[in-house]
C-alpha cells in the first residue's frame, strides 16, 4: 500500500563510514497544495502568515527541491458578509474592497517570497462558472434539499441576517461576540437561531423572524462515511490516507461535530454580492460563500492550467489524479469546511479526490493578546516588508519557530529578538562568518585538501546527514517548526566544532591538521546552504554565493561538494543583531496604534462649564425628509425645533430612509454656525449614537417629551 510509506523518511541514510552522507529518494511526486483563501475584506497580520501561507510555501519549496509535480494555489476570497459589512463600513462598494485588498495582499505575498503557481480570485468569471456548474451539478444529482425556514430579517434594511449579519451570545461559551454561523472564541458552528440575545450587525437592533427558502446540504446523511474517512482513511472501501498522519486537533474538532450530529446546512443566501444562484427559483440569492470559496481551488487551478499548458483535470480529477496527494493549509477556524463540508461536496459531484490531509494550524497571539484587526492589534505583513526588506528571512524563521502547529503560540518582539541574536545571529551567522572568512584568510579562499578524518569528524559529518533526513521526514510529516529546528541543529553542530576545535589557535601548530578542519567545517556550511533553502531561501542563496554554488535540489546534498582547489568567494554579515530599542519602538507602534482605532477613541480634552453651557441643545421633531441631489449620504432635514423651523442637513441617508425618519423627536445642537453643505444650508446639528460597525441610532427620550425643550 503506497499510502503506508509515509512515516518513512524521503532520503534513506546509507551507513557508511567514508562517505557522509548517502541518500535515496522515496515520496510521493504529486501534490495539489491550497492555502486557505484570504477574504479580501482587510491586511494580512502576522498569525495568518505562521498559521497558514508561511508553512505552506515551506513544504512546498522542500517539494520542489524534490523535482515533484507540485501545484500550489491561492487567491482572494471575495465574497461573503465579511466583504459587505466591510464595504459598507468604508462607505464604498464591495468591488472597490476586494480590489484593493486583493492587490494589497498580492504583493505582500509576493515580496515576502511566498511562491504560488497562482493567486487568483473569486470574482473572476471562470470562477462563477465553475462554481455555479458544480451547484447545477449537484441540485441534478438531488444532493440539496430546498426547504423554506424562518429566518432573521431586519427590517430598517430589508435583509435576512445570515452569518456575521448577525451577532449574539454563544449557546456554548457564552463568548458575546459570536457570528451567525460560529463563534469565533470556541469555534463552535453555530446557525443564527441558535445565538441568545441576536442583534442585527446592521441595525443594532433586535430582529424579526420571516420565511424565506434556501438549499439545504443534509450533511446529517454523511455522518456514516465521513467517520470512517476521517478517522480510519478509508472512502468506499479503499485506503485513501494515512489517519495517524492528520494532526490530532484536525481529527478531534471533526469528529466533536460528527458525534454532536451534524445538521443541515444552508448552502444559499438572501444576498446580492456573491456567484448568484443559477436556477430559475433562485432570484435574489447567492451561494454560500463557504460553497463557492472552496471550489475557488479548483478554478484557480483551470486558470493557471490554461495559462501554461496543462490539464487542470491532472490535479483535480479521480481517474487522472488518483495518485496525487490534495492538501489544504488553512487555520482552526477553517477545519469544519476543509474536513466536512468541502469533502462532501466533492464526494456529492463524483468526479473529484479528497483532500489526503488538512495541516489546520492553532491561533498565534500577540504581545499577549489576540491578533485583532478591529482593535488593530496586528502587525500588518505588507508593513513589517515596507519597514524591513531585507529581514523577511529574519521573520519567517521567527514565525516558523513558533508555529502554533499543535497548540496556540504567541508573538512577541522580544522573543523576535533573541531569536534573531542568539540563534541567527550568534550561531548560523557566526559559524558561517568564521568558516567564510577563515578560508580566505588561510588558503586565499581556495578549498582545502580533507585529509584524513578523525572519528569526531566523521560523527560530526554523520550528524549533519541525519539532520538532513529528520528535515525531509518531519517536513513530510507538516512538522515544520521541528524541521526547522534540526537545520539550525546543522549549524550549531558547526559552530561547536568550530569552538572545540579552535582552528585558529592550532592553524601555527599543525597546518595541516587545520586543513582538514576547515574542510570539514565548509562541508557543513554547504550542507547547511541546502538544507535552509525552504525555510530561509534568501539567506540560503546568499551562503551559495559565498560558497560559489549553485544548489537546487536537496539531492544536492549528495552530489555537489567542493571540490578542493575551487575558489570561494568573501563573507557578508547574515544577520544583524537587533537592539533593545527595535524592540521599544515595535512595541510602542503597536499600542499607539491600537489606542487610535480602539473601539472607543480617546476622551477629548477637558471643557469648562460655561463651554458647556454655551451649547443649545433642544429637542426637535423632524417634520419632513428628502435626499439631498448627487449626495447618497446625506438627508437634508425640516426640524421644528419649538422656536423656529429650520433646515438641517445630516449625513445619515445610508441608514435611514426618509420615511423612516419623519415624526421622530431627536436631539438637535441649534447654535452651530450655520454651514452650506451641498448647496443647502444647514442650521444646527442632529446627534446621533454610533456603534463599532458604523451603524447610527437617534438618541430618544425615553418618555414622550414635548419637542422644544431645551437640554440640560
Ligand atoms: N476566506 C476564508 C477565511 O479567511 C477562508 C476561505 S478558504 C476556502 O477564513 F477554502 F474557502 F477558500
Ligand atoms: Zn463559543
Amino acid at each position: 500500500m503506497e499510502k503506508g510509506r509515509l512515516s518513512r523518511p524521503f532520503f534513506f541514510a546509507v551507513k557508511s563510514r567514508n562517505s557522509s552522507l548517502s541518500l535515496t529518494s522515496d515520496m510521493t511526486k504529486k501534490y495539489t497544495v491550497t492555502a486557505a483563501l484570504p477574504y479580501a475584506n482587510g491586511p494580512l497580520h502576522l498569525g495568518h502568515v505562521a498559521g497558514v501561507y508561511l508553512p505552506a510555501d515551506t513544504f512546498v519549496r522542500f517539494q520542489r527541491m524534490n523535482d515533484a509535480d507540485v501545484l500550489f494555489v491561492c487567491g482572494s476570497d471575495e465574497h461573503g458578509a465579511a466583504i459587505t459589512l466591510r464595504a459598507k463600513k468604508e462607505g464604498v462598494s464591495p468591488g472597490e474592497i476586494v480590489d484593493k485588498y486583493h492587490n494589497l495582499i498580492g504583493k505582500a505575498f509576493s515580496d515576502f517570497g511566498i511562491e504560488f503557481d497562482i493567486y487568483d480570485r473569486t470574482s473572476s468569471k471562470i470562477h462563477h462558472e465553475t462554481s455555479s456548474n458544480f451547484f447545477k451539478k449537484l441540485n441534478a444529482k438531488n444532493k440539496f434539499i430546498q426547504k423554506s425556514s424562518e429566518q432573521y430579517y431586519d427590517e430598517d434594511y430589508n435583509q435576512f441576517l445570515a452569518d456575521r449579519y448577525i451577532t449574539g451570545t454563544c449557546p456554548k461559551c457564552q463568548s458575546t461576540d459570536a457570528y451567525g454561523d460560529q463563534c469565533e472564541k470556541c469555534g463552535s458552528d453555530l446557525s443564527p437561531t441558535d445565538l441568545i440575545d441576536p442583534v442585527s450587525t446592521l441595525s443594532g437592533k433586535l430582529p424579526v423572524i420571516r420565511k424565506t427558502s434556501h438549499w439545504f446540504l443534509p450533511m446529517d446523511q454523511h455522518e456514516k462515511w465521513l467517520r470512517d474517512w476521517i478517522t480510519k482513511g478509508i472512502l468506499d472501501g479503499e485506503q485513501q490516507h494515512d489517519p495517524k498522519a492528520w494532526r490530532n486537533q484536525v481529527t478531534g474538532q471533526c469528529m466533536s461535530w460528527i458525534d454532536g450530529g451534524l445538521k443541515p446546512r444552508a448552502m444559499t443566501r438572501d444576498l446580492d454580492w456573491g456567484v448568484k444562484v443559477p436556477l430559475p427559483e433562485g432570484e435574489g440569492k447567492v451561494l454560500y460563500v463557504w460553497l463557492d470559496a472552496p471550489i475557488g481551488y479548483i478554478s484557480a487551478t483551470k486558470k493557471w492550467a490554461a495559462e501554461n499548458n496543462k490539464n487542470w483535470e491532472d490535479y483535480w480529477v479521480k481517474e487522472k489524479a488518483q495518485d496525487r496527494k490534495l492538501v489544504h493549509f488553512i487555520g482552526k477556524d477553517n477545519i469544519v469546511f476543509h474536513a466536512i463540508i468541502f469533502p462532501i461536496l466533492l464526494k456529492d459531484h463524483g468526479d473529484f479526490i479528497l483532500p489526503d490531509n488538512v495541516p489546520a494550524s492553532e491561533f498565534l497571539n500577540l504581545e499577549g493578546d489576540k491578533f485583532s484587526t478591529s482593535r488593530n492589534w496586528a502587525v500588518w505583513l505588507h508593513e513589517y516588508i515596507a519597514s524591513y526588506p531585507d529581514k523577511t528571512d529574519e521573520l519567517r524563521y521567527v514565525l516558523t519557530s513558533i508555529a502554533p502547529e499543535s497548540k496556540d503560540a504567541e508573538f512577541t518582539w522580544k522573543d523576535y529578538q533573541s531569536r534573531i541574536n542568539s540563534e541567527l545571529a550568534d550561531v548560523f551567522g557566526n559559524f558561517v562568518n568564521r568558516t567564510v572568512v577563515l578560508t580566505n584568510k588561510y588558503y586565499d579562499g581556495l578549498v582545502p585538501e580533507q585529509g584524513q578524518l578523525t572519528e569526531q569528524d566523521q560523527q560530526v559529518l554523520d550528524d549533519v546527514n541525519n539532520a538532513c533526513l529528520r528535515i525531509s521526514d518531519l517536513i513530510l510529516k507538516y512538522k515544520l517548526r521541528e524541521a526547522q529546528g534540526e537545520m539550525m541543529r546543522i549549524a550549531r553542530t558547526g559552530n561547536k566544532y568550530l569552538a572545540d576545535n579552535e582552528p585558529w589557535k592550532l592553524v601555527k601548530l599543525d597546518a595541516s591538521r587545520v586543513e582538514t578542519i576547515m574542510s570539514v567545517a565548509l562541508e557543513i556550511t554547504r550542507c547547511l546552504s541546502i538544507a535552509a533553502m525552504p525555510f530561509l531561501p534568501n539567506t540560503a542563496q546568499k551562503l551559495q554565493g559565498f560558497l560559489n554554488i549553485d544548489a537546487k535540489k536537496w539531492s544536492d546534498l549528495l552530489v555537489s561538494k567542493l571540490v578542493a582547489g575551487t575558489k570561494i568567494n568573501q563573507a557578508e554579515i547574515l544577520f544583524k543583531k537587533i537592539d533593545d530599542e527595535f524592540v521599544e519602538f515595535e512595541i510602542q507602534k503597536l499600542r499607539e496604534k491600537s489606542k487610535q482605532t480602539s473601539k472607543f477613541p480617546p476622551m477629548k480634552e477637558t471643557i469648562d462649564f460655561d463651554t458647556f453651557q454655551k451649547m443649545d441643545l433642544r429637542m426637535g421633531k423632524i417634520l419632513s425628509a428628502e435626499k439631498v441631489e448627487k449626495a447618497d449620504k446625506l438627508l437634508q432635514l425640516t426640524i421644528d425645533t419649538g422656536i423656529d423651523t429650520r433646515t438641517v442637513v445630516s449625513g445619515i441617508a445610508q441608514h435611514y430612509a426618509p420615511e423612516e425618519v419623519v415624526g421622530k423627536t431627536v436631539l438637535v445642537l441649534l447654535n452651530l454656525t450655520p454651514r452650506k453643505i451641498r448647496g443647502v444650508e444647514s442650521q444646527g446639528m442632529v446627534l446621533m449614537a454610533e456603534n463599532e460597525e458604523g451603524a447610527l441610532s437617534f438618541l430618544e427620550t425615553e418618555k414622550e417629551f414635548l419637542h422644544g425643550q431645551s437640554v440640560s
